[in-house]
């Protein structure tokens, strides 16, 4: 197929390798700043993405750029009929969520969205054992170091206006998905968070607690970028009261261990995963199909109403779905 990216950064260059692996071809690459795009594949490059939406023939179109144009490049997109796959997280306001699920639901193009860590072998299983599970409750840490040279590495890091958060809407946003996948979305929960480490350089949270639902039917969430090392994701969950704890490749069934070995190479940073390529080719299928792509708007919002619920709490009951 013909694809096209929008923002030629850290991401995208994992786009770039998963695409040419798979055998589509990248047209046209548009970024602001122009210096990075001499190094961008593609026969075109632009530097406004509506110009390059209006003029390409495009199947697909990449959106790995800064959270906050996440929401009207989509819906750009979208308005075109164009098939559109947008990094994490779908949007960073409340109110562009149903603007993004209108402007999907009139599109005959489909949108998806880039939460890879569900395609990865463990949570697959875990995601399967869990189905027709009743009473079910989950504890997870994301336990990071951020340091102020990452923060410094892009000027739309670490602020409100155009990061939308820190730890939860950013780096815990894959773990706190994957806990909602697992045992549900709760109605209500409390948060607090807190700038623990870097408050003169950034203005977001490096360190959140979220205790969402009902006793027996919900889940603690904990995530920092403020620890002392970058430590695996931990996760539990109760079903139907026995545990299973997912670490990243291994899982505890109760007593019964399984090891499960990815498929693909893990691409770019370690924290990326390696399930960016079965992502990317799942969706391409649905492009190519018809199929439904499950990840598409209402899926992603998910986590996001969770994450800005959190946000809201200040450690008060706040309703999860406005
Ligand atoms: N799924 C994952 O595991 C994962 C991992 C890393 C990053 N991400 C997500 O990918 C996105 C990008 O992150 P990154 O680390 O690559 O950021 P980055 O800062 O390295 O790259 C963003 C690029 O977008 C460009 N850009 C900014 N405004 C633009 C505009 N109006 N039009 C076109 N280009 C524009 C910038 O010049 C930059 O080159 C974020 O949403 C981030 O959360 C996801």
């Amino acid at each position: 197929m013909k694809s096209a990216i929008i923002g030629y950064g850290n991401i995208a260059k994992l786009h770039e390798q998963v695409l040419k692996g798979q055998g589509h071809e990248i047209v046209a690459v548009c970024d602001v700043n122009e210096a990075v795009l001499r190094n961008a594949p593609g026969q075109s490059h632009y530097t406004d993405y509506v110009e390059m939406l209006d003029r390409e023939q495009i199947d697909v179109v990449h959106i790995c750029t800064p959270h906050y144009l996440h929401a009207d490049m989509i819906i750009a997109a979208l308005e075109r009929g164009i098939d559109v796959l947008c990094e994490k997280p779908l949007c960073i306001r409340e109110e562009d969520i149903p603007r993004i699920l209108e402007a999907e639901k009139n599109s005959k193009a489909q949108l998806g969205v880039c939460l890879q860590n569900r395609y990865n072998a463990a949570n697959l299983a875990v995601k399967t054992y869990l189905e027709g599970k009743k009473s079910l409750c989950a504890t997870a840490s994301v336990t990071w170091y951020r340091d102020a040279a990452y923060y410094a590495s892009g000027a739309w890091r670490g602020k409100w206006d155009t990061e939308g958060g820190g730890v939860l809407i950013n780096q815990a946003l894959h773990t706190l998905d994957l806990v909602q996948w697992f045992v549900g979305m709760p109605e209500q929960l409390r948060a607090t968070i807190a700038c623990m480490t870097l408050s003169d350089e950034i203005e977001v949270e490096d360190t959140a607690v979220i205790l969402a639902g009902k006793p027996n039917q919900g889940f603690t969430f904990y995530a920092t970028n403020g620890g002392a090392t970058d430590c695996p994701v931990e996760l539990t969950v109760r079903a139907d009261g026995e545990w299973i704890k997912v670490m990243p490749k291994d899982v505890l069934f109760g007593n019964r261990h399984e090891h499960y070995e990815e498929g693909a190479m893990a691409l770019g940073k370690a924290c990326y995963g390696s399930s960016h390529g079965a992502l990317i080719a799942d969706y391409y299928d649905c492009v190519a199909t018809g199929r439904h792509f499950t990840i598409d708007g209402s899926e992603a919002a998910k986590v996001v109403q969770l994450v800005l619920a959190a946000y809201r709490s200040q450690g008060k009951t706040e309703i999860v779905t406005q």
